[in-house]
């Protein structure tokens, strides 16, 4: 669509500050944030420079204790605070979304839902962290001896966001950090800040212990101080492959990574679901957001004798979704983050058109728009199989025998999420022993997330799980009492 037709820019605010230790901070210098549809620059942010990280580490260092010592039913009311607050700002924030994303504002929408849950869940966990008791006369030497474990805070934590869901993976990075009673320093992508600034905005409104928080935007390179620092006592970072660098740079803290993978859905001989069904979540799976989430549905595996019936319904599906601005409720094809992020998946499937791959549907590129691609043929070898392709796009392969297609799910460097659709209680089992990945979503695609579930994946997918209450544990250590009995001689 050429630029002047597309409709007026939604306003935002023309500046947002950053949050140092709790409070608002204007600095001498901006990011510029642009409108991703339009190209625009809708709004600027301060931008925080070294010195800035590091007083927020020294920050959250030093608020440590306090955090600890914040009650858990005091820090239940702050994440409850943040829920009441979110549902008042519900549109604003989606709207953000929709504008510094390019999200397309059902999607959006349906992101500030699962921002509001994922506060909720964890304002529920926030005063049930609890510990256990272990029984410790296991021999006679040991009578009269009790054991408690009680988790307490890590400390001090840094997390890095990516561009792609700038509210709810922040969300999953704060609100358990809020309920394990840990001070944090977080770094949103400079391509979406806005969602964690007006998070953080929210925060500062409630009476967390001064240094409990700062949102910075900076640039890479003053937020290595975030992964180099050994006052940060965990590093939680979700994006890309250079999350292993950074675990490599990391030194001593505890580090947790979710970085994508090439999500793969099987649909089985009989798949359990009516077929237009299993179409319609394939759509959704593979193309929502133009497919720019970690458990986006890529590889798609279809028993040989349903094959051409639903590669006929999903050509004709993918064909007909509609493309444009974000901002209009029919739209599900958003715009790309960025022109170099559509150019570089726009060579993927030249490449493994080239390789003998067979276009089903899709388009040529305009800007950062690609139409929604659907392939056939994809030869195993080309980036379009083996990488994550993080936009609109799925290809289509038939198998003959259920065990052939759990080979070729594995057949990965990734295992964060797979789906399978079957009727078969034998197939599910199977494929839950079977496949290497951190989730098995049966009856539906490996998209499916629900913000309580734990969620992570295992070979280069990612080290360690979210999900509130498994960040939680990963937010907390376990702390031994032993206690001896007086009465024992
Ligand atoms: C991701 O893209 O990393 C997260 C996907 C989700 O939360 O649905």
């Amino acid at each position: 669509m050429a630029k002047s037709a597309r409709s007026a820019a939604p306003k935002l605010p023309s500046r947002y500050p950053y949050y140092l230790a709790n409070r608002p901070v204007q600095a001498n210098t901006d990011l510029e944030v642009r409108d991703k549809y339009r190209g625009t620059v809708a709004t600027r942010v301060a931008l925080a420079d070294a010195a800035a990280v590091r007083k927020a580490i020294v920050a959250a260092h030093k608020a440590r204790e306090a955090m600890a010592e914040f009650p858990p039913d005091a820090r239940r009311d702050v994440l409850e605070h943040c829920v009441r607050r979110f549902r008042e700002r519900a549109e604003e924030l989606a709207l953000a979304l929709c504008v510094e994303a390019g999200k397309p504002i059902r999607d959006a929408r349906g992101e500030v839902e699962r921002l509001i849950d994922t506060f909720r869940i964890a304002a529920g966990e926030a005063t049930r962290v609890g510990g256990e008791t272990v029984e410790l006369q296991v021999s006679p030497r040991a009578r009269g001896y009790r054991g408690l474990v009680k988790r307490v805070p890590v400390g001090a934590c840094a997390f890095i966001t990516p561009f792609n869901f700038p509210l709810n993976l922040v969300a999953h990075k704060v609100a358990p950090a809020i309920a394990a009673g840990c001070p944090f320093v977080l770094k949103p992508s400079e391509k979406t800040p806005i969602g964690a600034l007006i998070i953080a905005g929210i925060l500062a409104e409630t009476d967390l212990p001064r240094g409990a928080f700062s949102v910075l935007a900076c640039s890479n390179d003053d937020a290595a101080q975030l992964v180099e620092d050994e006052r940060i006592a965990l590093l939680s970072f979700t994006g890309g492959l250079v999350g292993w660098d950074l675990k490599a740079r990391a030194g001593r803290k505890k580090v947790t990574l979710e970085l994508g993978g090439n999500a793969a859905c099987i649909v089985d001989a009989d798949p359990g679901r009516p077929l237009d069904e299993v179409v319609e979540r394939l759509v959704f799976g593979a193309y929502y957001q133009s497919g720019q989430s970690c458990i986006s549905v890529q590889r798609v595996y279809v028993q040989a004798a349903l094959y051409d019936k639903l590669r006929k319904r999903l050509k004709a599906a993918v064909s007909g979704l509609r493309m444009g601005d974000p901002h209009d409720e029919g739209t599900f094809i958003g715009p790309m983050v960025d022109e170099a992020a559509a150019k570089r998946l726009e060579g993927w499937i030249a490449a493994a058109r080239k390789g003998g791959a067979k276009l089903l549907a899709g388009g040529p590129r305009q800007g950062n728009m690609l139409p929604a691609a659907l392939l056939e043929n994809v030869p195993r070898d080309c980036d379009l199989y083996r990488q994550e392709a993080f936009g609109p796009v799925a290809l289509l392969e038939p198998f003959e025998d259920f065990d052939d297609a759990l080979d070729r799910v594995n057949d990965s460097d990734f295992g964060l999420q797979a789906g399978v659709f079957t009727g078969s209680l034998e197939h599910a089992m199977r494929a839950w022993d079977r496949l290497e990945v951190g989730g098995v979503i049966v009856g539906d695609v490996p998209s499916f997330r629900v913000d309580n579930m734990p969620y992570g994946g295992v070979k280069r997918s990612g080290l360690g799980r979210e999900g509130v209450r498994y960040a939680i544990e990963e937010m907390t250590e376990p702390r031994l009492l032993v206690l001896r009995d007086p009465r024992t001689g």
